[in-house]
């Protein structure tokens, strides 16, 4: 009941909000002479227009306004009691900057190498399931948004668009997320399928063995649409149905999507079937992290996918230390969950990150005004990003180390 009443709360105060901006006298006082604490600001504010926002968190609030609840509460949602996906933001708060001054930061290049490939930023989109649920347009506008942008897209398994349509939109290969299942056949005919497509990179998620999404099901329970007409739950894998990658497949012959059972062979498996770089997923420790470059994995993504499925109630900034000291520069790191600012991803690159991921921060671009939406986040952020990078005097990403963070008090 906690959520709930949480969230009604959060309602009675944005509408008494709404009430006190529309009166210029109340505006002028109370409003204006109140600083956020950190939890008001990061609700941010509902916007008409996509120039009017701040902050990405202002996307956020317009999104909440506009989804259903249960498709924001899809969006918003932790496993058990959302401490994970709390910890993702309050993990960066532990971290502080060391800026130096009186170095030439006129030029600055944000550009990184990742698997063979120049990125012209550290920033990526993280592969996001569903995003018809959040828009009409879905990926494709995600997809033309990258283009607009010019950031690397990974494309999620549970795509409604196909691969060909996506690569073709963005106007670039993307990489491609795989959940594995416990076909081996259809898993080889999909990573076929965007082998052929042109993805240069597959990028095994290993971390979503099951979860509990209580805040989804609370908010669900507002909803009063007949949620059966789109999700017919007799179906196994029901996320799957009409998806272009699953057309003809016998869903319940997929087991679950992350199989209980699932090992280092698999890992290997896989990698001997496809010329694609392999990368993992949901990384969160020193002993995988080492377990991985034996196993001879192109890279890995630290994440608990944005607090969704992992319990551990600990955040991916924590994590990434221990994650940077098994790898040792061997192979690239990538981090994602709870990425909102550009100072988060200065830390996370000084703490060993190669470049990080960004989910809920562009849906909620989606969800607020299409393609346009999701190119104000990511522009919203570089922007950001850059200027920390100037704060710093670091000219390059390679000059973002461990020097340039210190642990908080
Ligand atoms: C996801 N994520 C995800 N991950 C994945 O490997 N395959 C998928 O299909 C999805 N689908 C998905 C749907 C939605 C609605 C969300 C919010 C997230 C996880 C995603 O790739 C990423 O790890 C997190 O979203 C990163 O955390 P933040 O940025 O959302 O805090």
């Amino acid at each position: 009941m906690g959520a709930v009443l949480e969230e009604s709360r959060k309602v009675a105060r944005r509408s008494l909000l709404r009430y006190l901006a529309a009166s210029p006298i109340l505006a002028g006082t109370l409003l204006s002479q109140a600083p956020r604490t950190r939890a008001e600001a990061e609700e941010g504010d509902v916007i008409a227009a996509v120039n009017d926002a701040i902050d990405v968190f202002d996307f956020h609030a317009t999104a909440r306004q506009k989804l259903p609840p249960a498709h924001y509460g899809y969006m918003a949602t932790g496993t058990l009691d959302d401490s994970t996906l709390r910890a993702n933001r309050t993990g960066f708060d532990k971290w502080q900057l060391r800026l130096r001054r009186l170095i030439d930061a006129k030029q600055i290049d944000t550009s990184v190498e990742l698997l063979g490939q120049r990125q012209p930023s550290p920033i990526f989109l993280d592969p996001v399931g569903n995003q018809e649920a959040f828009h009409p347009e879905g990926v494709k506008a995600a997809a033309r948004a990258a283009r607009a942008t010019d950031t690397l897209q990974i494309l999620s398994m549970v795509t409604n668009t196909s691969v060909e349509e996506v690569t073709a939109l963005r106007g670039a290969p993307v990489w491609f997320q795989l959940y594995p299942t416990e076909n081996w056949d259809v898993t080889t005919m999909i990573v076929q399928r965007v082998e052929r497509a042109g993805c240069p990179v597959l990028v095994l998620t290993i971390d979503s063995r099951g979860s509990k999404r209580d805040t989804l099901r609370r908010l669900s329970r507002q909803d009063t649409r007949d949620c059966s007409v789109c999700h017919d739950r007799s179906v196994p894998n029901n996320a799957l149905m009409r998806k272009p990658l699953f057309e003809g497949v016998d869903l319940a012959s997929l087991g679950q999507l992350v199989p209980l059972d699932m090992t280092w062979n698999f890992v290997h498996r896989l990698k001997d079937s496809t010329s694609m770089k392999l990368i993992l997923k949901g990384v969160v420790t020193r002993e995988d992290a080492e377990l991985a470059v034996e196993h001879g994995v192109d890279g890995i993504v630290v994440s608990n996918h944005g607090g969704r499925s992992d319990p551990s109630g600990r955040g991916t900034i924590e994590s990434l230390p221990e994650v940077a000291a098994g790898v040792q520069g061997r192979i690239p790191v990538l981090l994602d969950s709870g990425i909102r600012r550009g100072t988060d991803v200065f830390k996370a690159l000084a703490l060993g990150a190669d470049a990080v991921g960004i989910g809920r921060p562009y849906v909620w671009g989606l969800a607020s005004f299409g393609q346009e939406g999701v190119e104000a986040v990511i522009r919203l952020l570089k922007a950001e990003f850059e200027l920390v990078m100037r704060q710093a005097a670091t000219t390059s990403l390679r000059q973002i180390t461990r020097d340039y963070v210190v642990r908080a008090g």
